[in-house]
C-alpha cells in the first residue's frame, strides 16, 4: 500500500453523536471495517466564530442558524480519513443529508441507523478533493500532508 493512492478527506463526528460514546464507538469500527485509515484525529470544542467560518457557504439558508447552534452544542470529533476514493466512500458510509430519504434508502449507513433529525445527522464529510484540503487544514493547521505522503512506509507498517 502506497500513500499516493490514497485520497484524504475530513471527517467530522457530529455533537449528537459525542453525546453517546457507545455510538462513537460503533461508528468508529463501521469505518475500519470499510478499510478507512485514522491519519489523525481530535475531539475538540468548536468556537463560534470556527463554526461561523466552517459553514460560511450556507449563510442565508433557512438552517443556518440551527446549524450553527447545534455545532455549538458540544465536543466534536475531527478526523482525517485515508482510502482510495476517500471522500466518495465515506459520503457513501454517511448516508444521505435528510433523515427520512436515508432511513428508507440506506438503512445501514451511519445515519441511516443513528441520524436523529436533518440537523442532528451525526457526521459530516467534504465534498470535493479542493474542499477536503480547505477543511482540513482549518481542523489540522499542522498537518503536511506531503510529509505524510512521503512517509508512507513508516505509516503502514
Ligand atoms: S444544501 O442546501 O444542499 O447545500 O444543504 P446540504 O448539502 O444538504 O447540507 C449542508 C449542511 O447543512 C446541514 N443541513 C441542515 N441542518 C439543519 N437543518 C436542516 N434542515 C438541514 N439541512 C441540511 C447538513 O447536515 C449539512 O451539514 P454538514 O455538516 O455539511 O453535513
Amino acid at each position: 500500500m502506497s500513500c499516493s493512492r490514497l485520497q484524504l478527506t475530513l471527517a467530522i463526528l457530529k455533537p449528537d453523536v459525542t453525546a453517546r460514546p457507545h455510538i462513537v464507538k460503533e461508528i468508529k469500527s463501521m469505518i475500519l471495517r470499510k478499510k478507512f485509515y485514522f491519519v489523525e484525529s481530535k475531539k475538540m470544542k468548536l468556537a463560534q466564530s470556527e463554526i461561523e467560518t466552517f459553514y460560511k457557504e450556507h449563510e442565508g439558508k433557512f438552517f443556518h442558524n440551527r446549524l450553527v447552534n447545534f455545532m455549538n452544542s458540544g465536543s466534536i470529533w475531527a478526523h482525517i480519513l485515508a482510502r482510495e476514493d476517500c471522500i466518495k466512500e465515506w459520503r457513501k458510509l454517511m448516508g444521505p443529508t435528510k433523515v427520512l430519504k436515508t432511513v428508507f434508502e440506506e438503512p445501514n449507513s451511519i445515519r441511516g441507523k443513528f441520524g436523529l433529525t436533518d440537523t442532528r445527522n451525526c457526521t459530516h464529510g467534504s465534498d470535493s478533493e479542493e474542499t477536503a484540503k480547505r477543511e482540513i487544514k482549518l481542523f489540522f493547521p499542522e498537518f503536511d500532508e506531503e510529509k505524510w505522503r512521503a512517509n508512507d512506509e513508516d505509516y503502514f507498517i
